[in-house]
């Protein structure tokens, strides 16, 4: 009954986002969610495999997490950001800057992945023109994906999911991550790029030689490097940061940041690159900047994050992705089957995606396919058999 009308008025009042209406799907009402499941109204367990797009990090409704929110809540709910400041927005910043790649000096908040993009490119375009130097262009790795706002759309080169905008876009140099010469021209304002794996692009993984010639590239031209670690960033490739022993100069966090909780964009920098705006504000901001609720959630995830207990869980979720990797990589129904950290890849030279992803959910695990390409990115609070039951869903596909 719940269920039903859930659904009913969802239909008639709500819009979701990249959902195809006309294959006719019903949403899946989810009543509440615990550790790895999500529970319908009607108490069926979902097994949550991509980590409900990837923002999950230990568990949902982690009581920890939302313990620390209800407590911040009674304190101080939200406050302008501009010419003012509170407790958790200073903390975060100072805990998180010494975990960061490289040399952070300072965090400057937003929204989400798409506006941490946004805020990281206006700051490297803004850089440049504050000191009068000529450097406008903008380089990208081919198949790259930033995010759905025009800035982040335009940073991953067009591309045919942002084919009806093509025109509104602004021009970005796609490269591959071992074609580098681009690099070498003089003009480069900034090379975003999303270290050691490509998500929504295919979960493309490519070497730490490709991200070492980047950085090397991009430093000995001057070129501001602008790693996005919105997905692979708070563990999920393994080290905390994918760009881990390099020195971006400019870091995109997003996703993982509260553990899932809620909507929290960062963009670090280097001192040296907020230096160039002593003189000129930065053009940039949004109501939400800095909210302590979000900033005490992300301050909880991060204490999660730092215990022992959740190392551990990390190395044991890669451990079984590589050995279920060397049993069945060479499958002939495989183009690929690689992992890297806590995220498995198989990419199937055919297969119905949609069949696919409906196979999975009939069998109550969420795996969200992109289009001939499978992953699994699980919250780090999954057990081992819970994983052993994805595989041998998996292995299911392979093998009838
Ligand atoms: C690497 C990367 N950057 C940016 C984004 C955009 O984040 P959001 O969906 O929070 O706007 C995503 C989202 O998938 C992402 O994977």
């Amino acid at each position: 009954m719940a269920t039903q009308f859930l659904i009913e008025n969802d239909q008639n009042t709500v819009w979701h986002p990249f959902t195809h209406y006309k294959k006719g799907r019903q949403p899946i009402p989810i009543a509440h969610a615990k550790g790895a499941y999500l529970y319908t109204p009607d108490r069926r367990a979902i097994l949550d495999g991509i980590s409900s797009w990837w923002v999950n990090l230990h568990g949902h409704a982690h009581p920890y997490i939302a313990q620390k929110i209800k407590e911040q809540a009674d304190i101080l709910e939200h406050v302008i950001f501009a010419d003012f400041t509170h407790l958790p927005a200073v903390e975060l910043a100072q805990r998180l800057l010494p975990f960061l790649p490289g040399k952070m000096g300072k965090i400057f908040y937003s929204d989400n992945g798409s506006t941490a993009v946004e805020t990281a490119l206006k700051i490297a375009l803004q850089y440049w023109h504050n000191q009068n130097i000529q450097r406008t262009k903008v380089v990208c790795l081919k198949d790259s994906y930033h995010g759905d706002t025009f800035g982040a759309m335009s940073a991953a080169g067009k591309n045919p999911y942002n084919r009806p905008f093509w025109s509104y876009l602004f021009d970005v140099e796609q490269i591959e991550p071992h074609c580098l010469e681009i690099l070498e021209k003089g003009d480069v304002a900034c090379f975003i790029f999303e270290p050691l794996i490509l998500g929504a692009g295919g979960m493309k993984i490519y070497s730490k030689e490709h991200l070492r010639s980047i950085f090397t590239l991009c430093k000995k031209h001057r070129i501001l490097t602008i790693a996005d670690e919105v997905m692979t960033g708070f563990g999920r490739t393994g080290p905390l940061f994918a760009c881990e022993g390099f020195s971006p100069d400019l870091i995109c966090l997003s996703k993982g940041i509260t553990g899932g909780f809620l909507p929290l964009g960062v963009t670090a920098c280097t001192e040296e690159i907020f230096s160039a705006f002593h003189q000129n504000a930065f053009l940039h901001g949004h109501s939400y900047t800095g909210n302590p609720i979000v900033c005490t959630a992300a301050l909880a995830s991060l204490d999660l994050l730092l215990q022992e207990e959740c190392t551990l869980a990390r190395q044991q979720i890669s451990d079984s992705h590589r050995t279920f990797c060397q049993k069945w990589s060479s499958h002939p129904k495989l183009k690929r089957c690689e992992s890297l950290g806590t995220i498995l890849v198989l990419e199937y030279h055919s297969v119905d995606r949609d069949q696919l992803y409906d196979f999975f959910l009939s069998k109550d695990i969420l795996l969200r396919p992109l289009g001939n390409v499978l992953y699994v990115m699980p919250p780090y609070c999954i057990k081992k058999s819970e994983l052993e039951r994805i595989y041998e869903q998996i292995v299911f596909t392979l093998e009838n």
